[in-house]
């Protein structure tokens, strides 16, 4: 871990509406007392986000993002939320790019980059998800695939709103599965991240810039992984939904 402030963030994908959400928050705050040096975000579905922040009103250090959005700012758009509509609700991240979105939504590279483009444009912070399957890390393509993926989720912002994201590397094959990537494989590619970063922006501000891993991290690997020099935080979906062993993993590092 380089940065300062690890980051942890707890991706609910479908799970958790507002009844569920408001029940954690109150076993979460118990067990994770405030401190100022890591961040914690949460991720729940859209319908609970405000219940979200209204539980965790006397707890601001717990932050809020949505899990996606569309890139419009408003309209005609049946079933999405906009960047702008989650800003409103209390948020402060937006993923954009994650694997299920790309593999089970057939979100393109260029659909990643619009909706990165208007997270940044309203002042959220974009959390560019990249990652490889497996099939592409059996034939060897982690650089090239993890490289496009970054390129063109970078595409659209500047230099400006680059240094003001987070970068989550999750290998398709270790999200939901129990495999984890080795936190040598793992930090490997965070440092290839870093040195793409770096072909757009100075060392101070690459060196600022999370990089975080997700993909079936537990309480029992979660050292492991932060012991990595490039890894700066998680991302977490399963063992997000349990307020203890969310909380041990947020007092990790
Ligand atoms: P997982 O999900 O922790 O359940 O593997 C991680 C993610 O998709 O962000």
């Amino acid at each position: 871990m380089s940065l300062e402030k690890p980051f942890f963030g707890g991706n609910w994908k479908m799970n958790h509406g507002p009844t569920a959400a408001r029940r954690f928050v109150g076993e979460f705050v118990e067990r994770y007392p405030a401190r100022d040096d890591r961040t914690v975000a949460f991720f729940p579905p859209s319908i609970s986000v405000t219940e979200f922040r209204d539980a965790a009103a006397e707890r601001p250090d717990l932050e809020l993002g949505v899990q996606d959005v569309y890139w419009e700012e408003a309209g005609a758009f049946t079933g999405s939320i906009s960047a702008p509509l989650a800003k409103d609700a209390g948020a402060r991240y937006a993923l954009a790019g994650h694997s299920e979105r790309r593999h089970v939504f057939g979100d393109s590279d260029e659909d990643v980059a619009r909706k990165v483009e208007s997270i940044a444009a309203a002042e959220l912070i974009p959390v560019l998800c990249v990652g490889e399957r497996l099939e592409e890390r059996d034939r060897g393509d982690v650089e090239a695939v993890v490289s496009r993926q970054l390129e063109a989720g970078l595409g659209r912002l500047s230099s400006e709103q680059i240094v003001n994201m987070v970068i989550a590397y999750e290998p398709v094959w270790a999200i939901g599965t129990g495999r984890t990537a080795s936190a040598e494989d793992a930090n490997e590619v965070h440092a290839l991240i870093r040195g793409l970063l770096g072909e757009r922006l100075d060392r101070v501000s690459v060196r600022g810039i999370p990089i975080i891993y997700g993909g079936s991290v537990k309480p029992a690997n979660v050292d492991e992984l932060l012991a990595e020099a490039e890894i700066d935080g998680v991302l977490v979906g399963g063992a997000s939904l349990d307020p203890v062993d969310f909380a041990r993993i947020c007092q990790a590092a």
